[in-house]
């Protein structure tokens, strides 16, 4: 298992919450997937690998568009913030997708998923998905101290 769910912080919208669960099981069993490829570099198993991580692409596109609509709605005033890095990260995973389907280089795909992706996910949900599910729940801006 690369992430324990406990490892995440649990933010203030129970909505944000629940996507973020999945999140973190399809990037575990993509990464149970990438082990099996190593072990054995099958036409099956990279087409495995393959279609999770499409899988992981389509559910991240839908949890940062989940985010990012109510931000609109609500006219959450740091929304060009938190959605540039859902852009920066959703941009990352794309590009690393194509190296993958290019080269077929396990070594980068799995140096990616270990050392990168728990640590942004933990990092953007500690900062702004935490202040983003604040905002949400409370409708008080963390900036608007008066
Ligand atoms: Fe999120
Ligand atoms: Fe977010």
């Amino acid at each position: 298992m690369l992430i324990e769910i406990n490892d995440i912080p649990v933010v203030a919208m129970d909505f944000m919450n629940e996507v973020h669960e999945e999140d973190v099981k399809i990037i575990n069993d993509l990464f149970a997937l990438v082990l099996a490829y190593e072990k054995e570099p099958s036409e099956e198993n990279f087409n495995a690998v393959t279609a999770d991580y499409q899988k992981w692409i389509t559910h991240t596109v839908a949890h940062f568009e989940g985010e990012e609509v109510k931000m609109r709605e609500l006219n959450f005033p740091p929304y060009p913030m938190h959605k540039g890095e859902h852009d920066n990260a959703l941009q990352r995973m794309r590009d690393v997708l194509k190296h993958w389907e290019e080269h077929r280089d396990i070594q980068a795909l799995k140096i990616y998923l270990i050392e990168e992706v728990p640590a942004w996910l933990t990092q953007h949900i500690q900062t702004m998905d935490t202040v983003t599910a604040m905002f949400f729940s409370s409708g008080l801006s963390p900036c608007a101290a008066h």
